[in-house]
């Protein structure tokens, strides 16, 4: 009889990707089965993040459930980024903790699940060339990593100490595992990598066909039966016109895009390392906006970074007015280990980010709104993906925004034309006008 394993999942859709690995890895070669009751799980796996605090505090509490709840023999596997910078630490607290695998370590996951107390975290490991088995969360939505790892030195970001430097994955595996996608099914793909449009840098030991992101995007296009392309997330500094211009052009790639803003001060944005100006952000959000006019521009911005001034948030809340983005992510600074800006002298107090990020998120939730309800009346292709409670089916518009028509399963993995005939902060909701 099969084994079975509980994954939770923590952090970002690079999180989701290597989880979905870890599920294919044991699946395949060690006889594990998923479950979703953690009290059933003969092995529980939490894939962690640390790029702030409060995910670090949940790994521990989380560990502290299993530990409870677990059945007797559960083997507790901890993964991801967390793993990567704390390591062995994990087990000398919670030494119950049976084995720690870092983020960079995914394709070893069959080896460390039958070693007791096995710590796998060197940011060295180059598996950009590792044939993962192959499994997907969503039958319709694919991720795909494009490139692991992350060459920036942001001041206030752990990335780079947990995923290591960063590689490019061969652009004829990319096209392969996009085949296999759409051959089950599947019309859409995410890119994944920590700076999509850094694409093509450096590679590990494989031969890549496509040398740059812009010609990335035009070789995962021509694959037959695909239908959308998104990514996730480029860097401002790298959108080139080159890029633009493919983005603007190429009828695959959906008009969405996350630009990381992070803050629109000039003067922080050099203390974070950031290389890119407010003007220049603004310049490439202008030119996107001239280039595909109804673009959905989402952006993460961190508040109460180590010398933020009143001025410098002045100028976040000026490009929050200026963009107007879809969706905004938005975080208090939170000193990481292994920063920069962890030693920075000037931390900001905590009541002056709080009342910063509670701000900019009221304004945000104004735009949003707006936003929003500007799309009553308008008519959008929507790729279902979902049942919903009460005969609804939730899709995405090319622009991403989150759909709901009354419909059943005949709907799912279909793309249809909608008229918006309503309008929440998050939802768009309307009816089919021709199948
Ligand atoms: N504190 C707060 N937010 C952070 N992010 C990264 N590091 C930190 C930190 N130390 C945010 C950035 C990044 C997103 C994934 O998380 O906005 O884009
Ligand atoms: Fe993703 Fe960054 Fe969290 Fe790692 S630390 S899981 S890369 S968000």
């Amino acid at each position: 009889m099969s084994k079975k394993l509980y994954i939770e999942t923590l952090g970002c859709a690079m999180n989701v990707r290597d989880s979905e690995h870890i599920i294919a890895e044991l699946g395949e070669k060690k006889d594990y089965e998923l479950t979703d009751k953690m009290e059933d799980a003969d092995l529980i796996l939490i894939n962690t993040c640390s790029v702030r605090e409060k995910p670090v505090a949940k790994l521990f509490s989380e560990i502290g459930v299993f530990k409870k709840k677990r059945k007797d023999g559960a083997k507790i596997g901890v993964t991801g980024c967390t793993a990567s910078h704390l390591g062995e630490e994990i087990i000398k607290r919670v030494p119950e903790v049976d084995f720690v695998l870092g983020a960079r370590n995914v394709s070893k996951i069959t080896q460390v699940v039958d070693t007791h107390h096995a710590v796998e975290i060197s940011t060295e490991h180059d598996e950009t060339t590792y044939d993962f088995s192959d499994y997907r969360s969503n039958r319709y939505k694919a991720l795909v990593n494009i490139s692991i790892g992350c060459d920036k030195q942001c001041t206030f970001c752990i990335v780079p100490a947990t995923r290591g430097e960063e590689l490019s994955i061969p652009s004829s595996i990319i096209v392969k595992e996009v085949e296999r996608a759409v051959s089950s099914g599947v019309k859409e793909v995410v890119l994944l990598g920590q700076n999509v449009n850094n694409y093509g840098r450096r590679f590990g030991s494989g031969e890549s066909g496509a040398k740059n992101f812009t010609e990335l995007l035009r070789e995962v296009s021509q694959v037959d039966g695909l239908e959308r392309i998104r990514f996730t997330s480029p860097h401002p500094l790298h959108m080139d016109d080159e890029f633009l211009q493919e983005f603007a052009d190429n009828p695959k790639v959906c008009p969405q895009i996350h630009v990381p803003l992070q803050s629109g001060s000039t003067q922080l944005l050099k203390r974070m390392k950031r290389g890119y100006s407010k003007e220049w952000f603004l310049d490439r959000c202008h030119k996107i906006r001239q280039m595909v006019p109804n673009v959905a521009i989402s952006t993460d911005i961190i508040v109460g970074f180590p010398g933020e001034s009143d001025e410098d948030f002045a100028d976040t809340m000026d490009v929050l007015e200026k963009v107007r983005f879809d969706q905004l992510f938005s975080f208090k600074y939170s000193p990481r280990p292994h920063t920069a800006a962890a030693e920075y002298e000037d931390q900001v107090p905590d009541e002056i980010a709080s009342e910063r990020l509670t701000r900019l998120q009221a304004r945000h939730r104004e735009i949003q709104d707006e936003i929003m309800q500007s799309r009553i009346g308008e008519t959008e292709e929507v790729y279902f993906e979902e049942l919903k409670s009460g005969g609804k089916v939730a899709g995405r518009t090319a622009t991403g925004r989150l759909t709901m028509v009354d419909g059943s399963e005949e709907l799912l993995g279909q793309i249809k034309d909608v008229k918006i005939e309503k309008a929440s902060l998050t939802t768009l909701f309307g009816k089919i006008i021709k199948s």
